[in-house]
This record gives structure tokens, sequence and C-alpha cells, in this order.
């Protein structure tokens, strides 16, 4: 199969005979820091202040395992049904760690991209991801892209009424509605799809997160809480990958066959 007869929303399209390749796109459902606070007598504050500790090694050791993007689900749409004062720390936690690792980041040529939706944020918070995203725009080393008050389901839901809005003015004609036009109209329209999605904390579902990008994502679910995240379970997520047959709903090129 030749890239190129892959439809257009596989955009991390699969160079023929990749398998035991490395992720170019990783995207991490950052997991169980709840937990992790709970099994040491902690309050949950102490599970996501050490989760924001795990989430600076994932991105210096997506940098170092050749990962080009890393997309982190760091708070969902559904999150604000927890506590008042839980959404509260997890707030204050974002606003701490721009305010802290901006400037790192972007020496780094780190490039900031948030998705996810910025209305019904704080105003200081939208600022703040705004300032992220312009500092670091023009950076050219890996794209890190924080799912923030994000919502695979209501991405779509929004893309779909921006699709109907076009249709309805005349700017587009429904024949021509295909995949890549809804791609197009996500919050992910410039990036490419996940190649491996990665979820610790051992829960088996995907939580509403890039729903439609995932399509043909490879996952790894790991055991271990977020907090605990390091390199080791980096790679070994990785290995993990390397193992997979990527068929895209084809079939494997075999010699002679
Ligand atoms: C992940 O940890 C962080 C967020 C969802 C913001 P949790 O807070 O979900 O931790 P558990 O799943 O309750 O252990
Ligand atoms: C998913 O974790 C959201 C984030 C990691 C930000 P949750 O802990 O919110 O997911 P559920 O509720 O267990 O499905
Ligand atoms: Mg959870």
């Amino acid at each position: 199969m030749s890239p190129t007869n892959l439809p257009r929303w596989t955009a991390s399209a699969p160079e023929p005979g990749d398998d035991g390749a490395s992720p170019r796109h990783v995207a991490i459902i950052m997991d169980g820091n709840g937990r992790w606070a709970a099994a040491r007598g902690l309050p949950r504050i102490e599970g996501h202040r050490r989760g924001v500790d795990a989430l600076r090694r994932a991105v210096r050791s997506a940098h170092e395992l050749g990962v080009r993007q890393l997309t982190l689900y760091s708070f969902s749409a559904e999150n604000w049904s927890r506590p008042a004062q839980e959404v509260a720390d997890l707030m204050n936690l974002l606003r701490a760690f721009i305010r802290r690792d901006l400037t790192e980041l972007h020496r780094g040529n780190v490039r900031i991209r948030v998705i996810g939706e910025r209305r019904g944020l704080p105003d200081d918070i939208g600022g703040l991801l705004e300032e992220a995203e312009t500092l670091t725009r023009a950076n050219s080393g890996l794209t890190l892209v924080v799912a923030f008050n994000y919502g695979g389901r209501q991405e779509i839901v929004s893309a779909v009424r921006r699709i109907a809005e076009a249709a309805r003015d005349g700017r587009l004609d429904p024949a021509t509605i295909d995949a890549g036009v809804v791609a197009d109209h996500l919050d992910t329209a410039d990036l490419p799809d996940p190649d491996l999605v990665i979820r610790t904390s051992g829960e088996l579902r995907i939580s509403n997160f890039l729903l439609w990008q995932s399509a043909y994502a490879e996952f790894v679910f790991l055991s271990l809480h977020w907090p605990d995240f390091d390199h080791a379970a980096f790679e070994e997520a990785i290995a993990a990958f390397r193992t997979r047959q990527r068929r895209y709903g084809g079939r494997v090129a075999r010699v002679g066959a």
C-alpha cells in the first residue's frame, strides 16, 4: 500500500514497511493521580502535583526517544463534574506550569499547541494558553499538544456545526464533504494523527480522547499510575508499539504474496 492511497485523515501515514518503526506522534491519557495519592494516604492534589512532575519527565523523554509530537490529555470536558476544589486545584496547576515552564520549553525549541474548548475557561487561563502558543509558534522541535477542556465528541460536534454553517452560507457544497473536510474542521486540523495512544492507571477506555484521530492508533495500557510514569515506562510503551503490525484495513505485504 502506498501512502498516497491512504485516506487524507491518516495524516501520519505509514511508510511502506514501517513495522518496527518508532511512533512519531504519541498521545497520552495521564490517568491515576488520585489513586496514586490515595495509596499513600495523601490528598489528591499531591497526586496531581506529582503528575505535573511526570509530565515534565514525559516531555524530556519524548524528545530523547525521537518522538516528534506529544499530545497530553490534561483536563477533559467531563472533568468539570469533579468537586469545585479539585477543579480549582487543576486550574492552578496549569497556571503554575505555564508560568514556570514556558520559558524553558521555548528555549528547548518546543512548539506548544492547545486543543479543546477555550470558551468557559477562566480568562487568565485563556490568556496563558494563547501566550504559550504565540511565543512558541515558530519553534521546530517537539510539538507539545495540550488537550485542555478537551472532549472528542464536543470537538466533532463543533466541526459539524461549522461545516453546516458553511454549507448554509453557500461556502461549501455538501457533496464535497468527505473525511478530509471533517478533519480540517477539528482542533487538530494541522496536526498528524497519533500513532500510539498510551493510557496509565490500568483503565481500558478512551474517555472521549481523540475519538476521530485515533481511528488507526495503536493502544498501550500501562498499569502504573501517572505520577510513576518515567523514561523506562515510556520506553516500554514504545517497545510494545514496535511489535505491532499496522494494517489500516489492508493486508501485510509478504514476499511473493
Ligand atoms: C488524572 O488522574 C488527572 C485528571 C483526570 C485531571 P485522576 O484524577 O483521574 O486520578 P484517578 O483516576 O482518580 O486515580
Ligand atoms: C481522562 O481521565 C481525562 C484525563 C486524563 C485528563 P478520567 O479519570 O477523567 O477518565 P474516567 O472518568 O476514568 O473515564
Ligand atoms: Mg482518572
